[in-house]
């Protein structure tokens, strides 16, 4: 095999007259007799061989041999393309190159998917046959941009005098909210490790150990129910700071932002590619930020998608209080919440069966009916027409019609639940999909924010537990006040910090109310960063778990290396993980995860081509000490 001179894509009209080797794939062949042409395709891009008979008719004869996907050498002298066969379907589009000598380096079988650019086919077996997908241009060039973020990433990270710290992936479990892969020790038997959900307690011990500023590409492992965001296994880029506050985490993480955007915008490997973040250049720091509060009464979401900002629910629960319509009015005066969505102009949109289905897909969500009013009239007399209109008399419907500051030719739809969660379930969802029939979620554009002011806590009724909302390392806004109610909690002797701390006269309300020092990174609708400032103080710490049930005993034994650390002169400290694959995903204005990640799980969380999980030999587990049990009959 002659060496390699050139990649096939990078040859041009300056290497005319010049005799090359250029190696790579059979992408197409095509065989006129006394000319063949033969598409070579590499990582750089695709040339045309042309072997003629002129030249050398043995060879002719031996490129008949070659099929697709088979891997060739080829030599020989790059020339100018006669104006009539010259193309800009391929880069190199003006040249080619005359064989003089080639080789077959390899054979290869038909693939199972085409290796073509628009490539349609079940997802499956793309992952299936992975190997192949990735010779494909799209899955090439987002590999490119997959390591240019990084590598723009890293290099304001380094420049900002971050230091990249390595941390354990056997790991121990710990809460963070989804739950952990497991790996059985063998030289421990009975006991296990647990991959990390992230590095956040050692980003934290690095901070104690005096190293300033930490970052990690970091490998993390989650045991969560599937969706097109998640994979059990993804990457963060995870950072660390000592001696900063809320603002100026979020300020480097800008900068990390705006790099990533600038290096991919800038690459010319990229140029063809019709990727969102080559168009929209509107992203630029500072971001906006908004409080959960209004998220969540403005979209229902603590993610808004502000591609359809304008889209604004409306809280009817006051109204519904004084109101005629006693479905709505027994959730106000319950404690439930009402809400609406003004859809402007979409008063004629949906046919009667269509909203019925919208109304199944509210019932799907737990409400118990999703209700559609029809705003008619004209500007100077406006009223409500169609379902329930008939329940709310005429100045109920003027008041209802103020609150939303509906025009004729709306429709509004409006869903009431004792429930909050049922009822933003419900409206977030309607929300995505009014935006959708407006053509509001353009993937090509970012609206991006940032969403803080958190609840310290979130609460689950059935069995009366507080959980952290970020995670349980997060520094409450109001320390003072977390430490009397833990105070008042561990007087207590209910089983539950909850129980406790209603006996001692703390209103459940006013512990939901507690804010913490978190912050998200939202684009169009997807969180792709996440972080806060933490604690670092031990009693702080202490008080936290004690409100979120974590005792004494259980916080030494799963966390007495962090209480241990953080007693040893730990700084004030805060930090930041952005989920890398999530943020790829929208710059390129994909759908899927599983399509910015080289070799991804399924949707069911498999491994498609190695296929794993797998069985292990026995003898595999007696050394384990594992037992398989049959899976218990439903
Ligand atoms: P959090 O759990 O919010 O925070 O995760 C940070 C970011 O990681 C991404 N992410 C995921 N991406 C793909 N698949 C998943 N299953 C998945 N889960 C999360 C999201 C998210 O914003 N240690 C804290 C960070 C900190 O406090 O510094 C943490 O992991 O984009």
């Amino acid at each position: 095999m002659n060496t390699r001179t050139h990649r096939c894509g990078e040859l041009g009209k300056e290497h005319v007259g010049q005799t090359v080797t250029v190696c790579g794939w059979v992408d197409t062949k095509r065989d006129r007799g006394g000319v063949a042409f033969i598409l070579l395709r590499d990582v750089a891009g695709k040339v045309q061989l042309t072997f003629a008979e002129e030249i050398n008719p043995e060879l002719l004869q031996a490129t008949r041999e070659a099929r697709g996907e088979f891997v060739l050498s080829a030599t020989g002298k790059v020339r100018e393309r006669d104006n009539e066969n010259k193309t800009t379907t391929i880069a190199t589009g003006e040249i080619e190159i005359a064989v003089e000598s080639f080789e077959i380096l390899n054979t290869a079988v038909t693939p199972a998917i085409e290796v073509r650019d628009d490539l349609k086919c079940d997802p499956e077996l793309r992952l299936k046959h992975r190997f192949i997908d990735l010779r494909r241009r799209p899955m090439q060039a987002m590999l490119q941009a997959r390591a240019r973020l990084i590598s723009a990433a890293r290099a304001t990270l380094e420049a900002e005098g971050f230091l990249d710290v390595e941390t354990p992936i056997l790991y121990k479990r710990t809460p963070e909210g989804a739950r952990d892969f497991i790996v059985p020790s063998r030289a421990h038997r009975g006991q296990f490790y647990a991959l990390p959900q992230s590095p956040q307690l050692f980003k934290q011990l690095c901070m104690i150990s005096g190293l300033d500023r930490y970052f990690q590409v970091a490998r993390c492992f989650r045991d969560e129910d599937k969706r097109a965001d998640r994979q059990p296994e993804f990457t963060q880029i995870d950072i660390e700071m000592s001696f900063v506050n809320r603002d100026e985490v979020m300020a480097l993480f800008e900068k990390v932002v705006a790099s990533v955007f600038k290096a991919l915008r800038e690459d010319k490997r990229f140029k063809d590619q019709a990727w969102p973040v080559l168009s929209d250049s509107s992203v630029a720091p500072p971001f906006e930020r908004m409080s959960y509060e209004q998220a969540m009464r403005d979209y229902s979401i603590d993610r808004p998608d502000l591609r359809s900002r304008e889209l604004k629910l409306t809280d009817l629960t006051q109204w519904a209080a004084g109101c005629s319509f006693n479905a709505f009015k027994g959730v106000a005066e319950k404690g439930g919440l009402v809400k609406g969505l003004r859809c402007p102009g979409m008063g004629e949109t949906f046919s009667t069966g269509q909203l019925k289905n919208l109304e199944r897909d509210a019932k799907g969500m737990g409400a118990a009916g999703l209700a559609n009013l029809a705003v008619v009239g004209t500007r100077g007399s406006v009223s409500l027409q169609g379902g329930i209109a008939k329940f709310i008399p005429e100045v109920e419907q003027q008041a209802m019609i103020a609150a939303f500051g509906a025009q004729p030719g709306d429709l509004l739809l409006i869903c009431a639940h004792e429930k909050h969660k049922v009822v933003h379930a419900v409206m977030h969802n309607m929300r995505l999909l009014i935006a959708d029939k407006l053509g509001l979620n353009d993937n090509s554009k970012f609206a991006i924010c940032w969403v803080v002011d958190f609840p310290l806590f979130e609460y689950r009724e059935e069995d009366e537990k507080l959980f952290a909302s970020h995670h349980p390392f997060t520094l409450p806004q109001d320390v003072k006040r977390v430490s009397e109610m833990a105070e008042i909690s561990r007087k207590g002797h209910e089983p539950h910090p909850v129980a406790r701390m209603l006996r001692g006269g703390v209103k459940l309300e006013d512990v939901l109310a507690l804010r913490n020092n978190q912050y998200d990174l939202v684009i169009n609708g997807i969180e792709i960063a996440g972080g806060s400032i933490r604690m670092h103080r031990t009693d702080w710490q202490a008080d936290v778990f004690e409100l979120i049930g974590i005792t004494k005993e259980e916080a030494d034994k799963k966390f007495g290396f962090l209480m241990s650390a953080l007693a040893h002169g730990a700084p004030p400290h805060g930090g930041i993980a952005s989920g890398l694959d999530r943020f790829l995903m929208l710059l390129l204005g994909l759908d899927n995860i599983a399509d910015v990640i080289a070799f991804p799980k399924s949707a069911t969380g498999r491994d498609l081509m190695i296929d794993t999980p797998n069985e292990v030999e026995p003898v595999l587990l007696d050394e384990l000490g594992v037992k398989m049990v049959a899976k218990p009959e439903k």
